[in-house]
């Protein structure tokens, strides 16, 4: 499965439906700074840790599993002139100890590492500092879906529930939704749809390679479920969660 996000998501420097207005944003709503440190579990190509060091001088570290994101996020790094800001490291995010706290700890679309979203700001909250930030990329249900929505989309149906129904996580888990920066069908159209035209290319360069078949097979799936369920029933956003003080 990551073998095929490396290929999907060649083109895209955000792994998730966000766009670079709205992660910008973000980092405005989280009151990013120069003393800001950050940890990002799950950072795909670090594009939020090298933007965020760039334009508000925060340190930062991130942890992903996949060498191919991590190798493009070090060389955003260098892109943005912010290698001694940023720092990431392959592993697996869920067994991830930090050294010390962090202000901010993030985990932007990726909530399977803690077995869901009560269990990764669990995970979170243990790198956090009392009173700190945790930022967390989630779906949520726009709607009631048909019932065989969840399963079409990979979910097991209490996965996901609706805006309201992800505040009552919140409040079971101990946080405080503080802010939130949702994305619109356009953002999921900019993520989802131009994979299909990155697979397709790469299936043209690439008929003969071992993995053909399953990236036609990836894209089929793409098209067909994102314009059947995806596209009309699932959210998405980043939720800023704010820990009690000490
Ligand atoms: C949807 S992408 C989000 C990436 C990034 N947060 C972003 O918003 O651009 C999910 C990321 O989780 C990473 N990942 C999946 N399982 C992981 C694990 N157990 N530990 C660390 N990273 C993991 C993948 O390699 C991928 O980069």
């Amino acid at each position: 499965m990551l073998r095929h996000h490396e290929i999907a998501e060649a083109d895209h420097r955000i792994l998730n439906p966000l766009n670079d207005r709205k992660l910008r944003l973000l980092g405005d709503i989280a009151r990013i700074g120069p003393d800001t440190r950050i940890l990002d579990l799950a950072c795909g190509k670090g594009e939020m840790l090298c933007t965020w060091a760039a334009a508000h001088g925060a340190t930062g570290h991130g942890v992903d599993l996949s060498d191919t994101f991590l190798t493009a996020a070090r060389d955003r790094a260098r892109e943005l002139g912010v290698t001694g800001r940023v720092t990431f490291e392959h592993g697996d995010a869920a067994r991830h100890r930090a050294p010390g706290l962090f202000d901010v700890t993030a985990c932007i679309g990726a909530t399977w590492i803690g077995d869901g979203l009560t269990g990764t700001i669990a995970l979170l909250r243990r790198s956090t500092v009392p009173g700190g930030l945790l930022l967390v990329g989630e779906p949520y249900w726009i709607d009631e879906p048909p019932e065989a929505a969840p399963a079409a989309l990979g979910f097991a149906p209490g996965d996901f529930v609706t805006l309201a129904g992800t505040l009552d996580r919140f409040e079971d888990a101990g946080v405080e939704l503080v802010e939130m920066v949702l994305a619109d069908t356009d953002d999921w159209d900019r993520y989802v749809a131009s994979q299909w035209q990155t697979v397709h290319t790469w299936l043209h360069d690439n008929p003969d390679d071992p993995d053909a078949p399953a990236m036609r097979e990836f894209a089929d799936r793409s098209r067909r479920t994102y314009l059947t369920y995806n596209r009309r029933y699932l959210g998405w956003g980043v939720f800023a969660l704010r820990l009690p003080p000490a």
